[in-house]
């Protein structure tokens, strides 16, 4: 991390889960952090803790489907700390369900929240990475951006886009001194499930049964990033679950898609979990 001098961080979603984990792993090594939000309970709490860990928050309240929003914040971060140095477009929901029945609005809902606020924060701090002349950029994607598990079509489509967007930057931005990171976890314990779309009770059952099973935590998750980050590594896989079905794909694509509708067609996830849906 000692390429980064003056230890500022702005961070999405920053209110729970792994957003907040960061915020505080952050706030232990002394950085400032801009801690962005929609839920206002949720930015004050983690503000007060990253100032109790030995950090200094900046709380932005922020909607990350609004471009206008991140414009601000990126405004007010070169207002109060004259640049940026690190960027994390973490904040993101999850939905489930049959491609015929997910509600079209539903497809706006997710696209907006876990893709275009990606693009929207991209867009606000790149212009003031590239003048100051360095930066780090971590899109949180998932591994069901490269799994592309069923039942889960307009989750898998945005976290893809997200790696898509990702790997396009980390070539686009290397001769302004930019790095970038796409982070592709499993499952890991948040507060993902509050915000839940399941367009069938099957697949509510089965992800909320697989969300349970997860034994993974944020921290551990936020240590992988912060490592990743000083390595300069570009993709982040924290568990051996997501390393074993990436290392599957890069080998051969086909065979994984023939392996993996065999899984499903069988129930094999079901079974091997012992989940009674
Ligand atoms: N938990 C997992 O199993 C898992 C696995 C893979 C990827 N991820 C990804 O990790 C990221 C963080 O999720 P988490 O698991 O910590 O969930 P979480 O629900 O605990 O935290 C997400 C935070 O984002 C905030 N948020 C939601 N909509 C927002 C908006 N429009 N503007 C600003 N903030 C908003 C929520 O209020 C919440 O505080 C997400 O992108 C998620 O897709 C999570």
């Amino acid at each position: 991390m000692n390429r980064f001098q003056k230890k500022r961080v702005f961070i999405t979603g920053a209110g729970s889960g792994l957003g907040r984990a960061l915020a505080l792993s952050f706030a232990r090594l002394g950085w400032k952090i801009g801690v962005a939000e929609i839920d206002p309970e949720r930015t004050r709490q983690t503000s007060e803790e990253v100032n109790q860990a030995g950090g200094e928050a900046l709380a932005i309240p922020c909607d990350v489907t609004r471009p206008e929003n991140l414009e601000k914040a990126a405004a007010t971060i070169l207002d109060q700390w004259g640049g940026i140095d690190i960027v994390i477009n973490n904040a993101g929901v999850s939905g489930c369900g049959l491609m015929e029945e997910i509600d079209l609005e539903r497809w706006e809902w997710i696209f907006n929240i876990n893709l275009r606020s990606v693009i929207y924060g991209c867009r606000s701090f790149i212009p003031m990475m590239k003048k100051q002349g360095h930066g780090h950029i971590v899109n949180v994607a998932s591994y069901l951006g490269f799994v592309s598990s069923p039942e889960s079509s307009c989750y898998n489509v945005t976290k893809a886009g997200v790696i898509s967007l990702s790997e396009t930057l980390r070539i686009e931005l290397a001769k302004s001194n930019i790095g970038v990171s796409v982070v592709m976890p499993s499952f890991f314990k948040t507060n993902l499930m509050d915000q839940l779309y399941a367009a069938g009770e099957r697949q509510e059952k089965l992800v909320r049964a697989l969300f349970e099973k997860a034994n993974f935590s944020s921290e551990k998750v936020a240590q992988c990033i912060l490592k990743g980050i000083t390595a300069n590594r570009f993709y982040i896989l924290p568990q051996w679950d997501a390393k074993i079905i990436w290392l599957i794909k890069r080998f051969s694509p086909e065979l994984f898609l023939r392996l993996f509708s065999f899984i499903y067609k069988k129930s094999l996830v079901e079974k091997f979990f012992r989940l009674k849906l």
